[in-house]
C-alpha cells in the first residue's frame, strides 16, 4: 500500500511512525513522539522536535517547556486535551539540535497527515523551526511572530517557542499577545457560521 493511503487513518499513521526508518534520527530514538490530544481539535500546536523527556516518554512537550505551554493554554481557557500537540520531527535530534532539512523533509508527510486528519481551524507554530519548515523558509521569528497566514482555510501563526520564553522572560509579553490573538481567532471562527447564517 502507498504511504499516502496508509496515512489517511490514525492507525495507518501511527503504524507508519512506529516503524519509521526514513532518517538517521530513527537509529537514536528511545520512543517515537507522534503527538497527542484531541483528534478533532480546532487548535493544533506544532513544535520543533522531541527533547530528552519526550524521547523517554513518547509524549510531546512534557518537559519544562511543556509545563509552560500547558499554563499558556490554560490562560486562554484551553486544556491540553482539547488541542492537538505535535512536532515537525517525531524523533529526538541528538543534543536537541535543530532538525536538519533532510530530517524535516523525511518527517513532513507525517505532519501533513496529522493536519489532514485533525483538520484544525488554527495552527500555532511554536518557534522559528516550526515556522520555517511549514510556512516560510525565510521566516524570522522576532519579525514574523503574531502574523496570520491563511492556507487552504487554516489560519496559521508563528510565535515564540516556550523554551525561548524560559530563556528570555522579556519575550513573554509578545507571546501573551499572540495567545490572546489565537483565542480571538478561535472565537471569531466559532461565531462565523452563525453570523453568515443570520445575514
Ligand atoms: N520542544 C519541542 O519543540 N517539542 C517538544 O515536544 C518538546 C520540546
Amino acid at each position: 500500500m502507498g504511504e499516502r493511503v496508509m496515512m489517511v487513518s490514525w492507525s495507518g499513521l501511527m503504524d507508519a511512525l512506529a516503524h519509521c526508518q526514513k532518517c538517521p534520527l530513527a537509529g537514536q530514538r528511545h520512543c517515537v513522539v507522534p503527538g497527542e490530544g484531541n483528534p478533532n481539535a480546532r487548535l493544533m500546536l506544532i513544535g520543533e522536535g522531541p527533547g530528552a523527556e519526550e524521547d523517554r516518554s513518547g509524549r510531546p512537550f512534557v518537559g519544562r517547556a511543556g509545563e509552560l505551554l500547558t499554563k499558556m493554554l490554560k490562560a486562554i481557557g484551553l486544556s491540553r486535551e482539547e488541542v492537538y500537540i505535535c512536532n515537525v520531527v517525531k524523533c529526538r535530534p541528538p543534543g536537541n539540535r535543530t532538525p536538519d532539512p533532510q530530517e524535516a523533509a523525511a518527517c513532513l508527510p507525517y505532519l501533513r497527515a496529522q493536519v489532514a486528519l485533525v483538520r484544525p481551524q488554527v495552527i500555532l507554530l511554536l518557534g522559528a523551526t516550526a515556522g520555517r519548515y511549514t510556512l516560510d523558509p525565510e521566516l524570522r521569528i522576532t519579525r514574523d511572530r503574531g502574523r496570520w497566514t491563511e492556507r487552504k482555510g487554516v489560519w496559521m501563526m508563528p510565535t515564540f517557542h516556550p523554551a525561548a520564553l524560559l530563556r528570555n522572560e522579556s519575550l513573554k509579553r509578545a507571546a501573551w499577545q499572540d495567545l490572546q490573538a489565537v483565542r480571538e481567532k478561535l472565537d471569531e471562527l466559532e461565531l462565523k457560521p452563525v453570523r453568515e447564517g443570520a445575514e
